[in-house]
């Protein structure tokens, strides 16, 4: 098993990030080190979502840093001033709508920002050694990344690690690219990298934007459910924590130089999902479940809307021995009671930034 010691989360005030974060810090026996958290703090990030984590344990084992990825000299600060060892590359720009309506920021972030972390790692741990400069063999950086790489599918078959990438939105576009240049600098600087291409993420902390908390939150608000197009577009659900127990299994684990497929093995169309999440809200809210499902309204669809994903996992189940360890039902329940119970914190995700950007391309929604 590879020692950790010194982490550098990137992106992890945001959704998967900050769950990460509260896992590797309280529930991980198998780690001793520290964790450095930069991040941007971009509408996406929100610093209180680790509070607890500050107040327990904010200056011995876990540092925030806010800064842009892209801001070479305080990428390099970061890894001088902890002694970086292990890189897990979260931050992005992740909503593939946004990317539709202003591609830059995620060209900056996605593609620029990853190549700086890269380029500084690559710096700061060659070595020189007796014949030579010298990778070190004890460190490592991961790169998360997304299924939507491979494109769409039709109604069979599955991504595989060996799928041939097919990006075909400005958000899908710049994570291949970042995928491409951290694959270019394991082999031709010998980095020591593992990748990961999840499905689609659900669970607490994750930003109102994205379909189930944006759904939870319109039916408990009396809103319409906005449904792009006839809805049959199909997603591979993965629960937040199984995403980030595949994630440690692999920086842990993995061989260097190897993609490793993530998903929940859990593909449901948009309106099926929708279906039961009316149930679990309706249920909880004692809610009439008709009267949430006369609010779906079907809407223009997202512009080159990707038809189906599905993720071949086998490769992370083999090797790795990961499997989920949550139902979609309970994963659904978890989520919902999560997004009920935290008022405060969706007030504060949706205040400033947020609003102003949906209000400024959508109305008030
Ligand atoms: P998110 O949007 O919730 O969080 C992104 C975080 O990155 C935020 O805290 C933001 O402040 C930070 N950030 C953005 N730009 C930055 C910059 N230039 N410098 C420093 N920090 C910056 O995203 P997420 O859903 O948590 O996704 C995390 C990663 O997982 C992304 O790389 C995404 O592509 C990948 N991924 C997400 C999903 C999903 O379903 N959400 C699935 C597969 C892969
Ligand atoms: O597949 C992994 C990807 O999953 C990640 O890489 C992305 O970061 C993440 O945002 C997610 O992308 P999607 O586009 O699949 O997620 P989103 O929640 O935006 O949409 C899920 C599906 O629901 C998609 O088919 C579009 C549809 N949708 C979405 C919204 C926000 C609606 O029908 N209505 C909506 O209002």
């Amino acid at each position: 098993m590879r020692k950790l010691t010194n982490v550098l989360i990137t992106g992890g005030a945001g959704f998967i990030g900050c769950n990460f974060i509260h896992v590797l810090l309280t529930k991980t026996p198998d780690f001793a080190g520290r964790v450095i958290n930069i991040d941007a703090l971009t509408y996406a990030g929100n610093a209180g979502s680790l509070s607890d984590i500050d107040a327990k344990f904010g200056g011995s084992r876990y540092f925030f840093e806010r800064a842009d990825i892209t801001d070479r000299p305080a990428v390099e600060a970061i890894f001088k001033k902890y002694d970086i060892d292990t890189v897990i590359h979260f931050a992005a720009e992740s909503h593939v709508d946004r990317s539709i309506l202003g591609p830059e920021a995620f060209v900056k972030t996605n593609v620029l920002g990853t190549y700086t972390l890269l380029d500084v790692a690559r710096v700061a741990w060659t070595v020189q050694r007796e014949g030579g400069a010298r990778m070190r063999d004890d460190v490592l950086f991961h790169h998360v990344s997304t299924d939507e790489v491979y494109g769409s599918l039709g109604s069979e078959g599955y991504f595989t690690e060996t799928t041939q990438y097919d990006p075909r939105s400005p958000y899908s576009a710049s994570k291949a690219s970042s995928d491409h240049l951290a694959f270019a600098y394991h082999h031709t600087y010998g980095l020591p990298l593992t990748l990961s291409n999840c499905s689609n993420n659900y669970g607490p902390y994750q930003f109102p934007e994205k379909l189930i908390p944006l759904m939870i939150l319109n039916m408990v608000e009396g809103k319409p459910l906005p449904v792009y197009g006839d809805g049959k577009y199909i997603r591979d659900w993965v629960f937040v924590e199984d995403h980030n127990a595949a994630v440690w299994s692999i920086v842990t684990r993995g061989r260097s130089g190897e993609k490793y497929n993530i998903g929940g093995e859990n593909e449901w169309e948009n309106i099926a999902l929708l279906d039961k999440l009316i149930e679990i809200v309706a249920s909880r809210k004692k809610m009439d479940p008709e009267t949430i499902k006369a609010t779906i309204t079907h809407v223009k669809d997202r512009p080159g809307h990707d038809r189906r994903y599905a993720i071949d996992c086998s490769k992370l189940k083999r090797e790795l021995d990961w499997s989920r360890s949550v139902t979609f039902e309970l994963g659904l329940e978890l989520t919902v009671d999560w997004y009920l119970g935290n008022d405060q914190w969706v007030k504060s995700v949706r205040s400033g930034e947020y609003r102003n950007w949906v209000e400024k391309n959508y109305g008030s929604r």
